[in-house]
C-alpha cells in the first residue's frame, strides 16, 4: 500500500499532531462545551515553567480564570437578571453568563427572554444570595435611575442647596440635598419596597417595619431612654398631639378620668406649630389663625442670648423673670378656675425667634417645680433635634435636666412624640441605661388609618445612622465653634455692618444667630443653619468668599 499515512515523515507528523492535542486537553473539553474559545484569548504559560496540565511541558496552560472556567457569582446572575428585567436585551451578555442563567433555571438560553423566567432566576438567585445581598444589589440598581432622575430636578427646589448653603431652609434638613446617604442602595431598595411603589398595600406597604427601622438608627444615636412613641407628618401635627399627652396627665394629677380637655403652659417665645390648636401658643401671628386665643396660658420666658459664662448684669436681669415664671406656672397649676394644666412645653434652645438659651439652675429649678406639680414637660426639639446643636437633642447641654416628652421633626424626616424615661437607670458615666418600665408619664394609645408613612422613617433612620456613622454631631461641634469665633471677630472689626440688638454672633453647633449684614451671610432672620456635613475648610471657604473677615 502506498497511501499517503504510510509514507514515515507523514505518519510522524500525523503522530506529533496528536500528542499535542492530548497535551492541552481541558481548553478542548471547555470549547467543546462552549463552543466559544479562540486561542488568541487563552492565557499563555509562564515563561520557563511547564504549563499546569499539559503532557510533558507541551501544549497549552489551564488557566483558571478563562471565562469558560469562571464562576459566575449569583450577584453578577442577579445583577443580569435584573437588567433583563428592566427591559434589557439577553444577546447582550456574555455567552458565559447567559449559560450560567439558562443552567439556574433549567430553561434553553432563548427562554430567558420570557418574563416568567427572570422571575423565576429573581426566586432562585434570591434564595441564593439572602434578603440583604437581595436588597443591596437590587438597590444598586435604582441608584443609577435615582442619579439619572435627579438630573431632572437640578435647579427646582426651595433655593440652593448645595454644601455652601449656610440658610440650608430654616434647619429642616440635616445633610444636603444630594449626600451619599441618599444613594444607598439598601435604602433605596426598601424606599422602592415599603413606599407601596410594589403595589400592595393601601399606601404604604408595613410602616411597622419602617418604625422598626427608624427606632433601630435612633438607638444608635439618641439617648437610650428617649423613645419615639407617636408619628406624624408635620411638627405642628407633633406638637397638637401634646395635648392628648396633656389629657391623660391632667386626669391622672387630679384623679378624674371625666376631665375631657386639658391645656399645655408654653414659655412666651415658643414656635409651637403652624396650624391646629397649638398653633394659639406660636410667637409668630400666622401660627395663631384659626388656633384658640392660648394667651392665658402663656409663661414669661427668662431666656437669654447667652450660654455658660452669663454676665453678672444678665444673670440679675434673668432671675427676676426665672422667679416670675416659676411663680405663674405654679398659680397657673394649681389653680381652681380655668381649664386643667396637663403639661409645658419650652423650646430648650430657641431656634425660631433667634437662638437663645436658658440657666441651666433655673431649667433644673422647673424641673423640680414641675415635679412637685406633677406636669410633664415637653421640650419642642422640632428644630434642634437630630444633632444640629452638637448633641442628640439640645436638652442634653443642660446638665441634669431632661424633658418627659420630647417633640421631633424637620431634618429627622418625620415628626413625632418621644417618651423620656427619667428613672432609667444610669451606667458607670451616668448615662441612662434603657430599661422596659413604663415611663412616668405614657402616650395615650389612639387609633388612625394613617400615623406613620414609610418613606419619612426610612430617610430618617438613613439620615441618623449617617450623622451617627460620619461623626457629625461632633462635626456640628467643631464647625460651629468655628464659625462663631469668625463671626465674633468680624462683629468686633466692622461694628457699621453688624446690629445687635439681640447681642453678639452666637450659637450651639450648627444652629447658628448673627445679624451680621443679611445680605453677608445669606439668612435674612439671622440664622444659620448649614448642613451637618459642612467641614471646616469649606466654613474657611465660604468666610472667604463672602469677604467676611
Ligand atoms: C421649634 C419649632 N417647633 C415646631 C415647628 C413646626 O413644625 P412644622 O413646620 O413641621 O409644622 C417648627 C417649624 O418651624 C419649629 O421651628
Amino acid at each position: 500500500m502506498t497511501g499517503p499515512y504510510t509514507r514515515p515523515k507523514i505518519r510522524i507528523a500525523v503522530l506529533l499532531l496528536l500528542a499535542l492535542l492530548v497535551a492541552a486537553p481541558a481548553p478542548v473539553e471547555a470549547r467543546r462545551r462552549s463552543r466559544q474559545p479562540t486561542r488568541s484569548k487563552l492565557a499563555k504559560p509562564i515563561r520557563g515553567q511547564a504549563p499546569k496540565g499539559s503532557l510533558l511541558g507541551l501544549g497549552r496552560a489551564i488557566d483558571p480564570n478563562h471565562p469558560l472556567r469562571r464562576q459566575v457569582k449569583p450577584e453578577a446572575l442577579l445583577r443580569a437578571t435584573l437588567g433583563l428585567l428592566g427591559g434589557g436585551d439577553v444577546a447582550t451578555l456574555p455567552r458565559h453568563v447567559r449559560t450560567a442563567l439558562s443552567k439556574q433555571v433549567k430553561k434553553s438560553q432563548r427562554s430567558l427572554r420570557k418574563r416568567k423566567t427572570q422571575m423565576a432566576l429573581i426566586d432562585t438567585l434570591k434564595r441564593q444570595v439572602g434578603e440583604q445581598q437581595f436588597e443591596k444589589v437590587a438597590g444598586s440598581q435604582a441608584a443609577g435611575l435615582k442619579a439619572a432622575l435627579s438630573k431632572l430636578d437640578e435647579g427646582r427646589g426651595w433655593g440652593p442647596t448645595d454644601s455652601h448653603d449656610m440658610q440650608r431652609g430654616w434647619g429642616w434638613q440635616l445633610l444636603p440635598k444630594g449626600d451619599k446617604a441618599f444613594s444607598d442602595p439598601t435604602f433605596l431598595a426598601r424606599m422602592l419596597r415599603e413606599s407601596g411603589q410594589t403595589g400592595h398595600g393601601m399606601v404604604h406597604n408595613e410602616p411597622s417595619r419602617a418604625i422598626d427601622v427608624f427606632r433601630s438608627a435612633w438607638s444608635k444615636i439618641a439617648p437610650n431612654n428617649v423613645r419615639p412613641e407617636a408619628f406624624a407628618l408635620t411638627g405642628s401635627d407633633a406638637n397638637n398631639l401634646l395635648y392628648s399627652v396633656a389629657l391623660v396627665a391632667a386626669q391622672r394629677r387630679l384623679g378624674k378620668r371625666e376631665i375631657k380637655s386639658a391645656e399645655i403652659l408654653y414659655f412666651d417665645g415658643v414656635y409651637a406649630g403652624g396650624r391646629g390648636k397649638i398653633g394659639g401658643a406660636s410667637f409668630l401671628p400666622y401660627g395663631k389663625d384659626g388656633a384658640p386665643n392660648l394667651e392665658a396660658y402663656k409663661i414669661a420666658s427668662p431666656h437669654t442670648p447667652q450660654f455658660g459664662r452669663i454676665t453678672k448684669a444678665e444673670v440679675k436681669r434673668l432671675e427676676k423673670i426665672e422667679a416670675q415664671a416659676l411663680q405663674q406656672i405654679e398659680k397657673k397649676v394649681t389653680s381652681q378656675t380655668g381649664k386643667p394644666i396637663g403639661g409645658l412645653l419650652i423650646e430648650p434652645m430657641l431656634g425660631a425667634k433667634g437662638v437663645y438659651f436658658y440657666r441651666p439652675e433655673f431649667l433644673l429649678k422647673l424641673r423640680t417645680l414641675c415635679d412637685k406639680l406633677k406636669i410633664p414637660i415637653m421640650a419642642d426639639e422640632i428644630l434642634t433635634g437630630g444633632g444640629r446643636t452638637g448633641k442628640f437633642f439640645a436638652y442634653q447641654h443642660y446638665k441634669g435636666f431632661e424633658p418627659d416628652f420630647v417633640t421631633f421633626g424637620k431634618g429627622l424626616q418625620v415628626a413625632g412624640v418621644a417618651t423620656v424615661r427619667r428613672d432609667a437607670p444610669r451606667d458607670a458615666k451616668g448615662k441612662p441605661v434603657w430599661d422596659k418600665r413604663p415611663p412616668s408619664y405614657s402616650m395615650p394609645r389612639g387609633m388612625t388609618t394613617l400615623s406613620a408613612y414609610s418613606e419619612p422613617l426610612l430617610k430618617g433612620a438613613q439620615v441618623m445612622t449617617r450623622i451617627h456613622d460620619g461623626k457629625l454631631m461632633q462635626n456640628a461641634a467643631r464647625v460651629g465653634k468655628r464659625i462663631v469665633t469668625k463671626l465674633k471677630a468680624y462683629a468686633k472689626a466692622h461694628p457699621s455692618d453688624y446690629r445687635d440688638k439681640e447681642g453678639p454672633p452666637r450659637g450651639m453647633g450648627l444652629l447658628i444667630f448673627s445679624r451680621v449684614r443679611p445680605d453677608r451671610v445669606m439668612d435674612a432672620m439671622g440664622r444659620l443653619m448649614p448642613p451637618l456635613t459642612l467641614s471646616q475648610q469649606q466654613a474657611d471657604q465660604i468666610f472667604a468668599e463672602k469677604n467676611l473677615r
